[in-house]
């Protein structure tokens, strides 16, 4: 296998997304879109790819760190001029070059590589990933001789009328032979309706000098849509939606209503978890098996152990184990750790804490920057008080404690093991082991007052 080099396609100022945010940092399913189709080519095995930056520039560079190198396109001249820029780079290598652009996520690294099997099968100079839309409109033309061999590509804006009437559309991915490429990126010029230096056009240079020229028509043209707009963002969503929720039906995992649950490309799902609608799960998260999501809730960046429920609820960047029960209504916030078997009920907010085995808070509480022991009971409206103002501190509750409801702990503080904390108490001392801690005014009653108060 000769060498295989990428050049993506990425210095579009992306004008008809209308939005502060660069056109390929657009998510769709949660992940930039220029971030997908690295991952694609990633997954194809390259020797080495190289992103053409311009307008956001820094920001792209930001999304993709050290997984593709980075060629800037200070003026944005066309898509010949745009792949030019690597010239430096590329120009001069022996092999194949897959040039493709950012804004088009939903292409597979299946497509990809049976595009590259053709060409290299076919020793061409050049292959098109070419399509059969039902609407032309707008796409480059894939022009044909007698002999049915692609000629060259006109754009829809140069195109005469007849040339429109050409149901064969560019794509805009192509495999090229990488010295063949830059040698004719030479003579591209900007004669044309744009202004533009065109990269089809080297199809045309090609082969006027006999070389073989191919297309690769695929059956999948959604995969090619390529986001130019927010309509497009939208369509692109709903078709990567389908396709993720799909595989994982196919994995054994039950949608209630798939096309109402969001689940990101690079979360896992265990067998017959069930997620009811309404529910988001995005980024690095795993779900094991068994677990019941939603309805309504969202997780992100977290870890679900087996048959855990959660309902109506919110899971950030944390970790919850098997056979938990969150919800309706909970919030585990980032850098939270849940054991085994614990209930976080009602109206519970969980930030920065663990929570040991077994332990409980059914209803109301807030628990944050604290560590739970295993088996602890915090009672109703009970809360860390965490926060003066200026630093966060630190609460312990050890393993076997029981916190009174509309207890407040104000930390720092340990309440150690199987301690009590009765409830209403403020406690501002730690409590040590197995004492009953009362930390509130003592009830006074007033015989018959309510009379007197009447009079
Ligand atoms: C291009 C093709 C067209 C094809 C269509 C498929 C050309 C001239 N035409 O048209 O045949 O049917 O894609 O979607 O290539 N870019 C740069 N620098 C530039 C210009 C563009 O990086 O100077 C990037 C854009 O950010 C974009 C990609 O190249 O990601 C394609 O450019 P765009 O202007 O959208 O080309 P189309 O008009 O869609
Ligand atoms: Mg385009």
């Amino acid at each position: 296998m000769s060498n295989r080099y990428a050049v993506i396609l990425a210095a579009g100022q992306g004008t008809r997304m209308k939005s502060s945010l660069y056109k390929v940092l657009h998510p769709v399913c949660g992940k930039p879109m220029v971030q997908h189709v690295v991952d694609q080519l990633i997954d194809i095995n390259l020797s080495e790819i190289y992103t053409i930056v311009g307008h956001g520039a820094e920001k792209v560079q930001e999304q993709l760190g050290n997984q593709t190198q980075f060629v800037l396109q200070e003026e944005q001249l066309g898509t010949g001029h745009a792949v030019m820029q690597a010239s430096s780079s590329l120009s001069g290598k022996k092999g194949t070059t897959v040039v493709i652009c950012g804004d088009t996520p939903l292409l597979t690294s299946n497509t990809l590589e049976s595009l590259i099997q053709q060409h290299e099968n076919e020793n061409a100079k050049v292959t098109v990933l070419t399509a059969q839309p039902e609407d032309p409109t707008g796409y480059g033309r894939v022009v044909r001789n007698s002999n049915d061999e692609v000629e060259k590509i006109v754009e829809h804006k140069d195109a005469n009328k007849d040339e429109r009437k050409i149901s064969e559309i560019n794509t805009g991915t192509y495999c090229f032979d990488n010295e063949a490429l830059f040698e004719s990126l030479n003579h591209v010029s900007n004669d044309n309706v744009q202004g533009e230096y065109y990269l089809p056009d080297v199809i045309e240079i090609l082969k006027s000098q006999g070389e073989k020229i191919s297309a690769y028509i695929t059956p999948n043209f959604e995969e090619t849509l390529g986001v130019n707009d927010r309509v497009a963002l939208s369509k692109a969503e709903a078709i990567m939606r389908k396709r993720i929720n799909r595989e994982h039906m196919k994995n054994g995992v039950t949608f209630i209503d798939p096309d109402n649950t969001y689940i990101g490309p690079d979360v896992k799902i265990d067998q017959d978890v069930i997620i009811y609608p309404g529910t988001t799960i995005t980024g690095d998260a795993k779900i094991g098996t068994g677990a019941e999501i939603g309805p309504n809730s969202e997780i992100k960046d977290s870890e679900i152990g087996h048959n855990t429920v959660i309902k109506q609820s919110v899971v950030h960047d944390s970790q919850v184990g098997d056979k938990v029960q969150i919800g309706p209504f909970a919030h585990i916030r980032p850098l939270s750790e849940i054991k085994d078997e614990v209930k976080v009920g009602n109206f519970v907010e969980v930030k920065k804490s663990s929570m040991g085995q077994g332990s409980k808070a059914s209803h109301l509480s807030y628990i944050g920057d604290a560590e739970v022991g295993k088996d602890v009971n915090i009672g109703c409206g009970a809360i860390t008080v965490n926060y003066d103002g200026k630093n966060k501190y630190k609460t312990i509750i050890e393993e076997g404690s029981f916190i009174g409801c509309n207890a407040n702990l104000i930390a720092p503080v340990k309440v150690e093991k199987g301690a009590y904390v009765a409830a209403g108490s403020t406690i501002t001392k730690n409590v040590p082991e197995k004492a009953l801690s009362i930390a509130r005014s003592r009830q006074t009653n007033k015989e018959g007052y309510v009379d007197k108060l009447k009079k």
